[in-house]
């Protein structure tokens, strides 16, 4: 009988065997896709709706989209504080615009000195993608993307402001890799409770007071309304979660917008 265990019949197995594997799971990964981008922008939307305290208990899919369809999404030029046509940035529908992509091209993207850049994000994209909620005429919330470095990460999150563009309705971050227990604890919902009413503006609209305060926030503190408790055994993430916000609220990031959708201009 002809041995079978030849060299070149053992490589024509292992090579039949890759090529099934592979396109196995290339087959995999391009049929799952789909289903992929609709869990990645459901988990957006659900983030979206639990900064605006929208998101209930046990939400179902359907339930979020019903949701967030009360949203309408739109893109801003951060410098003019204008809405812009998504057109110009080379989408039909705004929802399909990534601002995070956007970072990353020149065309569509400012570099960040040092000295502009307390956030640490290197690049600012132009255009933001923004969530108006208005109820027969009457702006109710604004959520709007935040994001900037903390101690091991970038942490990439959304505030919703309510009606008067100033007061806090509620802050959370989707996706950062601080540590679990100590920088994690931006997600702890207890600390996320605290920034429920605080104002991001006092007297100088235009320029944000936020601060963490470690040790915790006097009680007596005047300015208690732009404060918040840093997280213990993590003042480097608060720190950056303080500049993050302070930058992004600020003339570089959504000032100019907020007093104008104050003063009705837009
Ligand atoms: C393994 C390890 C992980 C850490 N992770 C964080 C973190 O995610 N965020 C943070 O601010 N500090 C983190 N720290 C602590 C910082 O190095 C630093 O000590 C801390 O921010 C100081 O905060 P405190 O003044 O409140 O103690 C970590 C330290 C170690 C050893």
């Amino acid at each position: 009988m002809a041995n079978k265990e030849t060299v070149s019949r053992t490589l024509i197995v292992a090579l039949a065997l890759c090529i099934v594997c592979s396109v196995v799971v290339s087959t995999a990964a391009v049929m799952l896709k789909p289903a992929q981008v609709t869990n990645q922008n459901l988990d957006i939307k659900s983030n979206i709706l639990a900064a605006a305290g929208m998101l209930e208990a046990g939400a179902t899919p359907a339930d979020i989209e019903e949701q967030f369809q009360r949203f309408e999404v739109r893109l801003l030029d951060l410098d003019t504080g204008e809405y812009v046509d998504p057109q110009s940035v080379g989408f039909e529908d705004a929802m399909k615009y990534d601002m995070y992509k956007a970072a990353s091209d020149p065309a569509l993207s400012t570099v960040l000195g040092s000295s502009e850049d307390p956030a640490g994000i290197k690049r600012r994209p132009n255009v933001a993608k923004i969530f108006i909620l208005t109820e027969n005429g009457e702006l109710q919330r604004v959520v709007l993307p935040v994001h900037g470095y903390g101690l091991w990460s970038t942490l990439y999150g959304f505030v919703s402001l309510e009606g008067d563009a100033n007061t806090i309705e509620g802050l959370g971050f989707y996706s950062h890799a601080e540590t679990p227990g100590l920088g994690g604890e931006v997600d702890n919902p207890r600390w996320k409770q605290q920034w429920v009413g605080k104002t991001v503006y006092g007297d100088q609209a235009g320029q944000p007071e936020i601060r963490l305060v470690k040790g915790g926030v006097d009680p007596n503190d005047p300015n208690g309304e732009h404060r918040v408790d840093a997280l213990s055994g993590a003042t480097l993430t608060s720190r950056g979660v303080e500049n993050l916000l302070n930058y992004w609220m600020g003339e570089n990031g959504y000032a100019t917008f907020l007093q104008k959708l104050r003063q009705g201009e837009v």
